[in-house]
């Protein structure tokens, strides 16, 4: 027998049965659930509908099935179809006629994003936790390595010359903006809009602002169709763990590339990467592509969603019950990367000399002299143009500027002096650089105490 099964004279059809049941994936919200229902059933003593006796023997036997559910004794039925109906099967055959009173003046509606607002917050919680942890290892990693050198590119063509700390930091920067998204999102879901009923409210005296201070919840929502219908605080979390993805991607790729051979950068630990069943001597960062093609996914999750709801009516539908496989995808995907990803990225090896070496060639340092002569009143197109013709020359030579006699920068300008030498070494360039946000040792020193702070306050 349904629990709506009165105005029915034949029962659902069996495919119908398994295809619109749910509870194959939203068991997932069972403590929420009860908890949700927990807080409502006080309140339901409290205003009166219910006796307290009633609602004391509603929570009781609430708090029983939630320990037989951890415990593993509760068995879902499909045909009950939703953990909403099937929490209340359960404690009506538990206590009686009594648990049939516990759903007075709400619906599944509004309990259904109650839930997924609980379960919401609590996740959104612990993904912060596990960028908090990554933040911290780019940080150690940061503090460590504000001397070694590294060519920074544009194009994936050397440019100027950079640390390896500050590489890092700019990561840093992308995570704390995640975190600081995901606080935002977690802010506007905090409202609770049990009362809203099945869209438009209820006659019953129900007391919503308690219910929603006992569940931790800043307020009420304040329009009864939107309470049921909105699902922009899932939205907005897809999209801050897609914003998210995006930045464990590009971090995934660079290290993906570091690791070949032709770079050579980082060595990945032999834990994180994995061998090949064909060619003995491949060592894979199987662990960093996968992050990057899992992205794929969280986006595909935010896109089902919005999709699913850009054409709904007011107010709720079936269409929402979609919600939930693709939040529950995201969920597992951001944590269980940002879980491995701290890690890989702690372990790895990073060769110092090989960056340092790169940070050389490639004319990183052309930039710096032509900031030379514009210092000494060049003006600055002119620089640029001498300097080109300059690495023109030594291109052809086969030589980096450095390489060069005072004569042969003479040729170009005679406003070069001995000076320039010192002006264009690499620890140089990168020292001088001192400005907020820039790569020099001692502002890297400065930004990795301003990140440390920042992240004490997201
Ligand atoms: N399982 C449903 C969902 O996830 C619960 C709400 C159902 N409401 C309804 N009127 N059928 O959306």
């Amino acid at each position: 027998m349904k629990l709506w099964g009165g105005r029915f004279e034949k029962t659902t059809d069996a495919l119908v049965e398994d295809f619109h049941s749910s509870i194959s994936f939203d068991q997932r919200l069972y403590k929420q659930d009860i908890q949700g229902s927990i807080a409502h059933a006080r309140m339901l003593g409290q205003v009166g509908v219910i006796s307290s006796a009633e609602a004391k023997q509603i929570i009781d036997g609430l708090q029983d099935i939630l320990k037989d559910i951890q415990t593993g004794k509760v068995e879902f039925e499909v045909g009950a179809e939703d953990i909403h109906m099937n929490i209340e099967k359960l404690l009506t055959e538990r206590i009686g006629v009594v648990g049939k009173k516990v759903h007075t003046g709400r619906s599944r509606n509004d309990q259904v994003a109650l839930d997924l607002r609980l379960f919401l917050r609590a996740e959104i919680d612990k993904t912060k936790d596990l960028m908090a942890k990554l933040i911290n290892t780019f940080l150690d990693l940061a503090q460590e390595h504000r001397e070694t050198w590294m060519p920074g590119y544009t194009h994936l063509q050397k440019a100027q010359p950079i640390t390896f700390s500050h590489h890092l930091l700019a990561y840093v920067q992308m995570f704390l903006r995640d975190m600081g998204r995901l606080n935002d999102t977690r802010k506007r879901l905090n409202f609770s809009p049990l009362g809203s009923g099945a869209m438009a409210g209820t006659t019953f005296p129900l007391d919503r602002e308690a219910v929603a201070q006992e569940l931790g919840f800043d307020g009420v929502t304040l329009n009864s169709l939107d309470g049921v219908s909105d699902r922009d605080f899932a939205i907005e979390f897809l999209s801050s763990v897609s914003i998210g993805m995006m930045h464990l991607s590009r971090l995934c790729e660079e290290l993906v590339l570091w690791s070949s051979g032709e770079f050579q950068f980082v060595n990945m630990d032999d834990g994180y990467s994995t061998g090949s069943s064909i060619m003995p001597q491949k060592k894979n960062p199987d662990v960093a592509e996968l992050v990057r093609g899992k992205t794929g996914r969280v986006y595909g999750d935010l896109i089902a969603l919005l999709t699913m709801m850009k054409g709904l009516p007011l107010a709720y539908n079936k269409d929402m019950q979609e919600d939930k496989e693709q939040v529950f995808d995201a969920i597992d995907t951001i944590q269980k990367s940002l879980l491995v990803v701290e890690p890989m990225l702690r372990t790895m090896k990073v060769n110092r000399e090989v960056m340092a070496k790169g940070a050389k060639g490639g004319f990183t340092n052309a930039t710096d002299l032509a900031d030379y002569l514009a210092k000494k009143n060049v003006p600055f197109r002119e620089a640029h143009e001498i300097v080109g013709r300059l690495v023109l020359y030594c291109t052809k030579k086969g030589c980096g500027l450095e390489d060069l006699k005072l004569e042969e920068f003479q040729e170009f300008s005679e406003v070069f002096s001995e000076d320039l030498f010192e002006r264009i070494g690499i620890e140089y360039c990168v020292r001088e650089r001192k400005l907020t946000g820039g790569p020099a040792p001692e502002t890297v020193l400065r930004a990795i105490e301003l990140s440390k702070q920042e992240l004490k306050r997201v």
